[in-house]
């Protein structure tokens, strides 16, 4: 017995080696973490189990190579906050962490797990990619991945770190989670790297331009959390799980509730410029209005004309979407409808109740909007909007206006509790707009086209730019005074723990893509 537990140890002390000390050290010199050591700053201390330990790769064995205990992936369970989260860390050092079939039987096992037992999947992403060694049995281990991918989603949040490369088919996985997480630096993510690049399309890029952490979180708005460090993005993902649920059936956490549930804001009333084409920040109002100030910002450097993220109200884990004045006056565009849009659905799936802060001057006009699909994509967050079930609330603190306004969490796409601050506009088009058009002829034949414009103008603003006329129709529940914000959200949200509300029967809808 002796012997068998001392020749166990010295293999699980193989197992531990992963690619050896010099590829470690170079791991190291890179500024990056190795697959161990990332998971021990995740987990919670000591709560790490490895499951598969001893897997090495058939290739291997078929080569007559030593095989490597773990072939490139280190992978099990572990806690955060005291909570079950599967997790898989790739390890560079072993063939690049590049995927082979075992490598992929192992990510497979520990998805089919999480699924199973209602818990989150988290992947630390550092890979060359396909193995090439194994073809396309790598491959079809990466669509395996993918199809696991695809049926959890909306049943166990699904989170991706990417600490190193990742590269080719490699990308779709992350690209089907809920998050993805990249550091500055050394994270990158591309279909094609820049050699291939230059070789189709002549464009000289280098790996930070094509695919780097800042371009996924600006531009491509494939990242949704960018970090300076890996320590700095591990304990993001930690943070993430304050606002989020296990699954699909579960509540999500509350907040520890501290913050008083019925604080009044006084500064609430000196946010909103008295003009109303002048700008203001609406992080302002959220950080006035949600517990202890804390706001868990979804890819702030994205479509920065709408803001989400998750904060908590009264303990009440929230998902907030909010048009922020201060960028493009607020307006809904391409990018910032797909970015709220699929925050929202995240919601949705999740079990957290949505609460939307309007100031919606209506859609951006423009021919590249158009000719780049405005309409679909304005849709999804229409539809997003329209078929969530979860509580949906929403403050609507000065424009409405047009479609943008039905858009928003309105009362007709079964909005549960829409309030406005007496600053509120709702109208169909801004005065100015509104007022050109329907008063163009009398302008046009007026002596003083100028003044007949201002006058034209006040008199709209007296008569429909307002929430009275909404209020009139039970299209807002009520007209509130904006210090009170926190106290109604917090108070509609207890009435709306036991909401019931569901969609026909289905096999799924038709996201309009
Ligand atoms: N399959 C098998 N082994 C791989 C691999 C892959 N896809 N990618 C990397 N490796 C191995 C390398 O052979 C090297 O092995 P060694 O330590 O025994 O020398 C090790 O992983 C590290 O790779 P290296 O190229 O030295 O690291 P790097 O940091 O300079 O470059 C990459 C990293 C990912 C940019 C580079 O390895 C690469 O381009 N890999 C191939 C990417 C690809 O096209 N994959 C297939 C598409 S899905």
């Amino acid at each position: 017995m002796r012997e068998k537990l001392e020749l166990l140890e010295r293999r699980r002390g193989e197992s531990e080696l992963g690619g050896g000390a010099a590829r470690l050290k170079a791991q190291h010199d890179k500024g990056k973490l190795s697959a161990r050591e990332r998971l021990d700053v995740l987990l919670d201390e000591n709560s790490f189990v490895e499951l598969d330990r001893f897997a090495t790769a058939r290739s291997a064995a078929a080569d007559g190579d030593t095989p490597i205990y773990g072939d490139g992936v280190v992978t099990g369970y572990g806690r955060i906050d005291g909570r079950l989260v599967y997790v898989f860390s790739q390890d560079f050092t072993v063939f690049g962490g590049s995927l082979s079939e075992t490598h992929a039987q192992k990510i497979c096992k520990v998805m089919d797990l999480a699924v199973r037992n209602g818990a989150p999947v988290i992947g630390l992403n550092d890979s060359g990619g396909a193995r090439i060694q194994e073809g396309v049995v790598s491959l079809g281990g990466y669509a395996d991945i993918f199809l696991r991918n695809t049926l959890a989603s909306g049943v166990v949040p699904q989170i991706s770190a990417v600490l190193g490369p990742c590269a080719g088919g490699a990308v779709y996985s992350p690209a089907i989670t809920d998050f993805v997480y990249m550091v500055r630096g050394t994270s990158y993510m591309f279909v094609t790297g820049p050699n291939v690049v230059k070789t189709v399309t002549h464009e000289d890029v280098t790996m930070e331009q094509l695919g780097g952490a800042d371009t996924h979180a600006a531009t491509s708005g494939v990242a949704h959390f960018v970090h300076d460090s890996e320590l700095a993005s591990l304990a993001a993902i930690r943070e993430l799980f304050r606002y989020v649920p296990s699954n699909n059936l579960d509540e999500p956490p509350r907040g520890p509730g501290t913050d008083p549930r019925d604080r009044r804001e006084g500064s609430l009333l000196d946010i909103v410029p008295d003009h109303p084409s002048k700008p203001y920040d609406m992080h302002d109002v959220l950080r006035r209005v949600v517990d202890d100030g804390e706001f868990y910002e979804v890819q702030p450097a994205y479509a920065q004309n709408i803001v989400c993220g998750f904060a908590h109200l009264g303990g009440h884990s929230v998902g907030i979407v909010a048009n922020q004045p201060a960028v493009l006056a607020g307006v809904l565009d391409i990018n910032a409808s797909v970015k709220a849009a699929r925050f929202i659905r995240f919601c949705d799936a999740f079990n957290i109740p949505i609460v939307t802060f309007e100031d919606v001057p209506g859609f951006l006009p423009g021919l590249s909007q158009e000719h780049g699909g405005i309409i679909k994509h304005g849709a999804k967050l229409l539809y997003a909007y329209c078929e969530a079930t979860v509580p949906k609330l929403t403050v609507i603190t000065r424009k409405a206006y047009g479609g943008a306004y039905d858009v928003m969490s309105s009362k007709h796409i079964r909005g549960d509790f829409n309030v406005a601050w007496p600053t509120a506009e709702i109208a169909v088009m801004g005065p100015k707009g509104a007022v050109e058009i329907i008063y163009k002829r009398e302008i046009a034949q007026a002596a003083d086209p100028v003044a007949a414009t201002d006058e034209k103008v006040a008199e709209y603003t007296a008569t429909f730019a307002n929430p009275y006329i909404a209020a009139g129709r039970g299209y807002v529940d009520d007209i509130i005074d904006p210090r009170d914000t926190r106290p109604r959200l917090i108070d509609a949200l207890d009435t709306l723990r036991t909401k019931r509300d569901r969609n026909p029967p289905r096999k799924h809808g038709n996201l309009p893509l």
